[in-house]
């Protein structure tokens, strides 16, 4: 080993010391069952909340999108790569969300860096919830704004950090509607009264929210008729939407400034085709199963109740995402382990995803679940539960 390397080692055997050391698992197939080694599992660490990367019409409007346009769009969206179905899907996730314009990026993570950055600068000032997703605190470090975190889902704080930064700058509030790793809501109603009190424009991070709350599932904002108050409103198709990528819908005027301003979106190749006719085609799915996300949403309070009853803390959970808290992180592995040795995948999720002290196993309800499904998992996590002396 070369010695510029050595100090690798040395953090790597650290990190697998305070048990945070962490490898991809290799799937042969994903969705539910997930096949690992030959073994089937039931995959409860899917963002596929709704079934749909493996849905035949998703993946015939990838191959339809593919044979028209052909495996790649060939340049960046401003030299030559902006493609007609770029420009349909735009509109039509627009129309979804109630937003005048949306704009495609490479990636949710590839999304929130480039509107942020576009948004905020040296001067400004950015205001993130304390558990908002990394893609986000990125962002937000990048943008070279002063950042603001205020406490997970208080208004107040917001409030009282709005009320000290004084009256130079711009000012962005950032928050997630739905939390990726704790499953809450936020009280948008409340950040958005606070935000436009203070003049401060608000994102809405909807990576969790979109395909499962809302009409059609088309997010919290929509579902509580907060377009107008909410400058932007950010989704993710790699997870309810079964593809990939990411997307933001606002005015026109936002849209404008974006395409001109955000460099994750000007200086990389266009979304592939293929990615944006498979997402096409899960919006035309939901618009006519306007039930699907709730179904999901029934199932996970099911999970909910069992974990509760025997005793695990879910947290303040009240989506399709279950965590169960076990805060040590060498008990979350083991349990995730003893969970696989059932045929049950849950991943464990550990610092710096989640704070330290707070590691779980995060449970995500989709609708390739069955009833015997949940019962099955919840019986399956108590006992290793028990034998880690959770509860
Ligand atoms: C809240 C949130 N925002 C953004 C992202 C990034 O999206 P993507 O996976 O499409 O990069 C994720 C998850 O990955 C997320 O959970």
């Amino acid at each position: 080993m070369p010695r510029a390397e050595s100090w690798i080692v040395e953090e790597l055997a650290k990190r697998r010391e305070a048990g945070l050391e962490r490898a991809p698992i290799v799937f042969q197939c994903a969705g539910s069952p997930a096949v690992h080694n030959g073994r089937r599992l039931i995959n409860f660490s899917s963002n596929d909340y709704l079934g749909l990367a493996g849905d035949p019409r998703v993946i015939e409007g990838a191959i339809l999108a593919l044979r028209e346009y052909g495996a790649g769009s060939t340049a960046s969206r401003l030299v030559a790569g902006t493609l007609a179905c770029h420009r349909d899907f735009e509109r039509k996730i627009a129309t979804f969300k109630g937003y005048e314009a949306g704009l495609l990026f490479g990636s949710g993570y590839s999304a929130n860096l480039g509107i942020m950055t576009a948004l905020a600068g040296r001067g400004d000032h950015l205001f993130l919830d304390r558990l908002a997703h990394a893609s986000l605190v990125d962002a937000a470090v990048l943008s070279r704004a002063s950042l603001h975190r205020f406490h997970h889902n208080d208004p107040e704080d917001l409030e009282s950090l709005l009320k000290r930064c004084g009256p130079a700058g711009r000012r962005l509030v950032v928050t997630e509607s739905v939390f990726s790793m704790d499953g809450d809501i936020a009280p948008l109603e409340s950040i958005c009264r606070v935000a436009a009190e203070r003049d401060a424009m608000l994102m809405v991070d909807e990576a969790h929210a979109t395909g499962i709350f809302g009409p059609c599932g088309a997010g919290l904002v929509k579902g509580h008729g907060l377009q107008e108050q909410v400058n932007l409103s950010m989704s993710t198709l790699g997870k309810a939407l079964g593809s990939y990528g990411g997307c933001v819908c606002c005015s026109e005027n936002i849209r404008q400034w974006l395409v001109n301003q955000a460099r994750s979106f000007i200086y990389s190749t266009a979304v592939s085709p293929a990615i944006v006719g498979a997402a096409s085609a899960a919006l035309d799915i939901l618009a006519v199963n306007p039930a699907l996300g709730s179904s999901v949403l029934a199932l996970a309070e099911r999970l909910r109740g069992l974990f509760h009853a025997g005793g695990l803390h879910t947290g303040n959970s009240a989506s399709q995402i279950v965590p169960v808290i076990v805060r040590d992180n060498h008990r979350a592995v083991r349990m995730q382990q003893q969970l696989m040795d059932e045929g049950v995948l849950a991943v464990a999720i550990r610092p710096p995803t989640v704070p330290a002290g707070t590691a779980r196993l995060r449970f995500s309800v989709t609708a390739s679940h069955s009833d015997e499904d949940i019962a099955y998992v919840a019986d399956a996590c108590l006992r290793a539960a028990r034998r880690e002396g959770v509860v």
